[in-house]
């Protein structure tokens, strides 16, 4: 199975089309289930979504590799939402394929399955419980994306804790563990979400808009934990800010008109005539 969409978007030669090739194998073993063997952890074939006869998506395809971070770019109301709609199970497509690994038919599943199966998503707006601790919002979080065993076995061997620590660690809340998330600055809050995700597990993360309203510094620390991310986790990041892509994506997909139109390197799409066209165009 190939990486890049269709011959004609492809902007590289093959054997460098990213980091899809290269995580393969280097990403954490795909869990129970979750056979991703041929290194494809998300096939997105031929997706047509449409909303009273507006066709959102137009025979889109697209492949993420296990353990690849790849940053989806794309003039507002190219479809790119709507794609993680589809991926989640939030919206139907009205035809096409969407697998998650070769085993998860997404387009037979409920969203809870979906989640249930290792597919995380963020939402531009952070969701936390403001008058709960951040290590609460964390716990809550755990639970409610485990099963009842899976939970109970995990309490019992402090697992559970753990994870929580590790990720606080990670998200660099530690010392924050116990105030209400509510006095939490925005940046903070999109790091304690982003943490919401990971006490779960996800092998797929799906992040539109992340550094949307934070700061330099706060953007800054998205890169970072999103590259020290990948390869654990498969990322699919949706953004507007370039900086920010540049600074994280080694292979970006460019949408527009609810279609791939380029996939390369960040600079190389920048380079694409369609691409100029359809960004200046505006
Ligand atoms: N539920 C819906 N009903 C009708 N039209 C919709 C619906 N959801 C999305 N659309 C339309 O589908 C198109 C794609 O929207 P989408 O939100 O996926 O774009 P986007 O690439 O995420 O844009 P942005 O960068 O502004 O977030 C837009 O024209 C939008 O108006
Ligand atoms: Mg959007």
């Amino acid at each position: 199975m190939k990486v890049s969409a269709t011959p004609e978007t492809m902007l590289l030669p093959e054997q460098d089309s990213g980091t899809a090739r290269d995580a393969i194998g280097l990403g954490v073993a795909a869990g129970e289930g979750l056979n991703a063997r041929h290194g494809t952890i998300l096939t997105l074939e031929d997706i047509n979504v449409s909303f009273d006869g507006f066709k959102a998506l137009t025979n889109l395809t697209l492949y993420i590799g296990v353990g690849e971070l790849r940053c989806i770019i794309g003039p507002n109301g190219a479809g790119k939402t709507t794609m993680m709609d589809v991926i989640t199970g939030k919206t139907r497509p009205d035809n096409g394929v969407a697998y998650f690994g070769e085993t998860y038919d997404l387009t037979e599943m409920s969203e809870y399955e979906i989640a249930q199966a290792g597919i995380g998503r963020k939402f531009q707006k952070p969701t936390v419980f403001e008058a709960l601790s951040v290590f609460e919002n964390l716990e809550l979080a755990q639970k409610t994306g485990k099963s009842v065993w899976a939970s109970l076995r995990a309490k019992l061997s402090g697992e559970q804790k753990d994870r929580i620590d590790e990720v606080l660690a990670t998200i660099r809340l530690d010392g924050s563990r116990h105030r209400p998330a509510g006095l939490l600055s925005h940046g903070q809050k999109q790091f304690l979400e982003i943490g919401m995700l990971l006490v779960q597990d996800p092998h797929l993360l799906l992040l539109d808009e992340p550094v949307a309203g934070m700061t330099d510094a706060e953007t800054e620390f998205t890169a970072e934990l999103f590259r020290s991310l990948a390869g654990k986790h498969s990322l699919m990041v949706v953004e507007h800010d370039m900086g920010f892509v540049g600074s994280i994506a080694d292979h970006v997909t460019v949408l527009h008109q609810g279609q791939v139109l380029a996939e390369g390197s960040l600079e190389d799409v920048q380079r694409d005539e369609r691409v100029i066209e359809v960004y200046l165009g505006r």
